[in-house]
């Protein structure tokens, strides 16, 4: 007896065993497949405390079984274990907002008990399983936001449980399954931002139960089904953004009974807003706006929980006096927040009614109707409005000054009417306006001072009116956020303010056709970030200022039809963005040039200025009589420094120019002889070329005084690979560093002093060659020259790799001969010429006034093979106070030195400990 109870009881412990052990063997293989848990909130899943007590698990009490895995949010990374489908009492699975990928895994179709499945906001791929249709107990589908592929299952349509259907922000095409019918209890079905198509299905009209139903944002097409007038528990329509057509359908008093969202905008739907509309009490969202719809609105007096209400872009109104009668119906609706019904056909004028809007409203967009007489100054009331757009009617009178009291207006539009008068200073109460566009009216006067105040704005149009007057400094002293400024067309006069200067941010100015007169402010050239510069029409007179050099930025420059007088400036032609150049009709005189912009005839313009020659024969203008300079050919402005493997020469030119290496199987004399060839009829434009136009993605270096680009010569016999480094002459000392470089280049030439070219991005196997090669270059510099030489500022980011990583020191921006070496680059007198040594690298006793030596670059060499060998700058954080990189190692010297070799060159030896010999290993290590 007791032995077979004892049999018995172990046969119950063995079943009931094997299946919660299944469990917990199921939750270690879902644990495996997280890559990454850094949130740690999988730490507790381990054998120390039972699994119902893992974080996240929920078990039956009877049982000891899953019943629900809840992980949301938790920055877990990996896939989901198709394990999870032995977990055969699970009711959910929320894993949402993690970063889950791969396929949902087939197996969760034995999951007989599951009803609620979030994965929303993941990155898994792949299709939904058919499979999940054997979760016949399925509430919820949660999928949104993934990037799930393929169609919707049509094995789905047999949950007659599901209600709630989220597919959202996926990848899913194909239609809506016919099978879909059979959903009885679907709530929702939501389904935006995919790449669905064909016609929403009749059948929709039999699931009664349907509250949302969104598609928005695919390619559905065909018309409404009628059949959605059965559907009185809807509360959100939404097939915005689809191809759907026809009228609207009529008899939909019913479908509208809870509706709260309406929402049809950007389709193709004609005729007229169906009448049961107007009833639809609950209303708030009803969005219209990208049809061809037509016709009168009517009263919107029902709608009073109406919070959105965009007709615009469609053809509502019929340009006649009572088109905007609708708008005074709205005043009960307390929840009134945008109404938009701009590009219309509306006509008449606006109603005095709009001063009783709720003080809710934001956004009133009226633009592009055929609006009439003035704004009443009840416009005034809504103190909540942000943006008000008017624009392009035929809108008179003065702008009122009540508008100043929009305190939280961002964009005032009222462009394109005929409004006369000045502009009212109240404005200037507007310190949140962004944009204001007053174009194209009959407005006069002054720009009132009070505008200054606007310190947002960013966008200012006050184009073609009869404004006048000068303008005055203080308007334009403070716009520090000016982008945009439009003045052209008016009838200003005066000087243009040297406080233009102060538009550090501006990108557009357009004064032409004005009448400025004077010099152009120097001060212009500060406006670095200017794209277009229209200036023409007025009464410029004297030099184009050389301060614009540093407009490189500029796109379109107009400067026509002036008094401009001396040289074309030559700096023009490095502007490489420069599409559109209009000098004609000024007293421009001398040489055009011929290279950049110049170059194209139909991009520059130079028409009406007696006294140019030269240029393209497009111009046919007279030959320049004066003989040409063989420098003239290159452009004057900056300082050229070539340096070859063999050889020297300094020339002037457009740009610095570094360290060029020849190709590698040519023959060395003959490289050389060919390289100096080629260097010496390069020009700005072969620069150019061979760096694709200073790309981005040719930049290898910057620093103070600039940047360093590799370029590709491709010229004469071979291909060379070349450092183009291009001084930022703005900053203060440039010159005189490149003068440092030219010296220090002039008398030496090594193997190891930069040739070319790959920024050391990574050091790995190579790492102690590398040290020994930048050895050599400081061994030579300091011993082998004519005179010794002090790099001064050796760090990683100069020594540059070739293509067979041979180490070669470069950037002698700092380097100083022995025999004058003052303390110029040491930390404490930077100032002088705008240096320093790079902190961290250079030695300490510079920063306390000693001179120059040969050991400071010892020091910093030192520092060097520190990194190199550690992968630790000595301006990491972790350097702070009183620690160093020098003591960070000397304190694990000799035992622990293993602690804090770079973890990169030990993999490599743990990868390729096999193939490499143990010698090389050793010698490293
Ligand atoms: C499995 O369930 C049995 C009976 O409820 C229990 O005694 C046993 O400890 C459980 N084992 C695990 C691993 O949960
Ligand atoms: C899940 O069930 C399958 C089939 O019954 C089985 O092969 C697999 O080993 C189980 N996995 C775990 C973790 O128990
Ligand atoms: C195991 O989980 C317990 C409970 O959360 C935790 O205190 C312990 O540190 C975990 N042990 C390990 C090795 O992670
Ligand atoms: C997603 O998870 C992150 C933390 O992992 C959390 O900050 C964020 O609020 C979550 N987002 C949602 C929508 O739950
Ligand atoms: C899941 O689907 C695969 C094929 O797609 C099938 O082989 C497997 O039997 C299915 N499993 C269940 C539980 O339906
Ligand atoms: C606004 O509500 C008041 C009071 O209910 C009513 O008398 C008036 O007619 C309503 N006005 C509009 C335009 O609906
Ligand atoms: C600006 O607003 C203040 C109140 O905020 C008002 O007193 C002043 O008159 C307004 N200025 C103009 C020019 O409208």
């Amino acid at each position: 007896m007791l032995l077979s109870f004892s049999c018995c009881g172990l046969l119950v412990t063995f079943v009931t065993g094997w299946n919660n052990e299944t469990d917990r063997l199921a939750l270690l293989e879902f644990k495996a497949k997280i890559t990454d848990d850094p949130l740690q909130v999988m730490s507790s899943w381990n054998d120390s405390i039972h699994f119902c007590q893992w974080r996240g698990v929920t078990c039956g009490h009877r049982h000891q079984r899953v019943t629900v895995l809840n992980l949301p949010s938790s920055k877990l990374v990996g896939s989901i274990s198709p394990h999870i489908g032995n977990l055969s009492f699970l009711r959910q699975i929320t894993l949402q907002n993690n970063s889950l990928h791969n396929e949902i895994p087939l197996e969760n179709g034995y999951l007989h008990r599951l009803q609620v499945l979030r994965l929303n906001h993941n990155s898994i791929s792949g299709k939904i399983p058919s499979n999940l249709s054997s979760c016949a107990n399925l509430k919820t589908l949660l999928v949104t936001y993934n990037l799930l592929t393929g169609e919707i299952p049509a094995a789905l349509g047999t949950l007659s449980k599901l209600q709630y259907f989220f597919i959202v922000n996926n990848k899913m095409i194909g239609g809506i399954p016919p099978s879909f019918e059979n959903l009885s209890s679907l709530d929702a079905f939501v389904a935006f931002d995919n790449n669905l198509g064909g016609i929403i299905p009749t059948f929709f009209g039999q699931l009664t139960k349907l509250t949302l139903f969104s598609v928005l944002g695919n390619r559905f097409s065909g018309t409404i089904p009628p059949s959605i007038s059965n559907l009185s528990s809807l509360i959100l329509f939404d097939i915005a953004d689809n191809q759907i057509q026809g009228h609207l359908p009529s008899y939909i008093d019913t479908t509208l009974q809870n509706m709260e969202e309406f929402i049809i905008a950007n389709n193709q739907f004609t005729g007229s807003i169906p009448l049961a509309i107007y009833n639809a009490s609950n209303l708030g969202i009803f969005q219209l706006s990208l049809n061809e719809l037509s016709g009168k609105v009517h009263s919107l007096e029902k709608l009073n929980r109406i919070s959105s209400f965009l007709i615009s872009v469609n053809n509502f109104g019929n340009g006649g006096e009572n088109d905007l009668s609708f708008l005074c119906s709205l005043t009960n609706s307390t929840y009134l927040n945008e109404l938009e019904i701009s590009f219309n056909n509306s006509g008449g004028e606006l109603p005095k009614c709009i001063g009783n809007f709720s003080t809710t409203i934001i956004y009133l967009t009226l633009d592009n109707n055929k609006i009439y007489g003035k704004i009443p100054i009840e416009i005034g009331n809504m103190i909540n409005l942000e943006r008000l757009s008017m624009w392009n009617n035929k809108l008179s009178g003065n702008i009122p000054s009540e508008i100043g009291l929009l305190q939280k207006l961002i964009v005032l539009e009222l462009h394109a009417n005929n409004f006369f008068g000045n502009i009212p200073s109240s404005l200037g109460n507007l310190t949140v306006l962004m944009n204001l566009y007053l174009l194209d009216n009959n407005l006069d006067g002054n720009i009132p001072l009070s505008l200054s105040k606007c310190k947002e704005l960013f966008s200012l149009s006050l184009a073609n009116n009869s404004l006048n007057g000068s303008i005055s400094p203080q308007v334009i002293a403070l716009s520090f956020s000016t982008t945009f400024l439009d003045l052209s067309a008016n009838q200003f006069t005066g000087a243009l303010p040297m406080e233009i200067g102060n538009f550090k941010n501006l990108e557009y100015l357009d004064i032409s056709e004005n009448k400025f007169f004077g010099k152009i402010p120097t001060s212009l050239g500060s406006c670095v970030k200017l794209e277009t510069l229209a200036m023409s029409e007025n009464l410029f007179q004297g030099i184009v200022p050389f301060s614009l050099e540093s407009l490189r930025g500029l796109e379109n420059l107009d400067l026509s039809n002036n008094n401009l007088s001396g040289q074309i400036p030559k700096f023009l032609e490095l502007f490489v963005y420069l599409q559109f150049l209009n000098l004609s009709y000024n007293n421009f005189e001398g040489e055009v040039p011929t290279v950049g912009v110049f170059k194209n005839g139909s991009a520059t313009f130079v028409k009406g200025n007696s006294k140019l020659c030269g240029g393209i024969p497009k111009f046919q203008l007279p030959k320049c009589k004066y003989q040409k300079s063989k420098k003239r050919k290159l452009t004057l402005t900056f300082k050229l420094i070539l340096s070859i493997s063999s050889g020297l020469l300094g020339v002037t030119l457009v740009l610095s120019l570094l360290f060029l290496s020849s190709l590698r199987k040519k023959r060395k004399e003959n490289t050389s002889s060919d390289l100096v060839n080629l260097l010496l009829n390069l020009s700005y434009q072969n620069l150019l070329k061979a760096t694709d136009g200073f790309s981005s993605t040719n930049l290898i270096g910057m620093g103070n005084f600039g940047s360093v680009y590799k370029g590709i010569l491709d010229q004469g016999r071979g291909r060379h690979t070349i450092a183009v480094k291009v001084l930022n002459l703005l900053h203060h000392g440039a010159s005189k560093s490149f003068m440092a470089e030219c010296e220090a280049l002039q008398s030496i030439r090594h193997r190891n002093i930069a040739k070319v070219l790959h920024h050391v991005l990574v050091l790995t196997i190579k790492r102690l060659d590398i040290a020994i090669d930048v050895a050599n270059a400081l061994d030579y510099l300091h011993h082998h020259c004519h005179t010794p030489i002090i790099h001064c500022d050796l760090k990683p980011s100069n020594v540059l790799l070739d293509d067979e990583m041979v180490g070669h020191v470069g950037d002698f921006g700092l380097a100083r001969l022995l025999f004058d070496a003052t303390q110029d680059c040491s930390i404490h007198q930077s100032s002088s010429i705008g240096v320093r040594g790079t902190i961290g690298y250079t030695p300490p006793e510079y920063g306390l006034g000693n001179n120059l030596s040969t050991y400071g670059d010892i020091y910093s060499y030192g520092i060097l093979l520190l990194e190199m060998f550690t992968g630790k700058r000595p301006i990491d954080d972790i350097f702070q106070d009183n620690l160093n990189l020098h003591d960070f190692v000397k304190a694990v010297l000799p035992e622990q030195i293993i602690d804090i070799i770079d973890p990169i060159l030990l993999s490599v030896h743990e990868r390729e400990g096999e193939t490499r010999t143990n010698n090389i290993t050793r010698n490293e290590g």
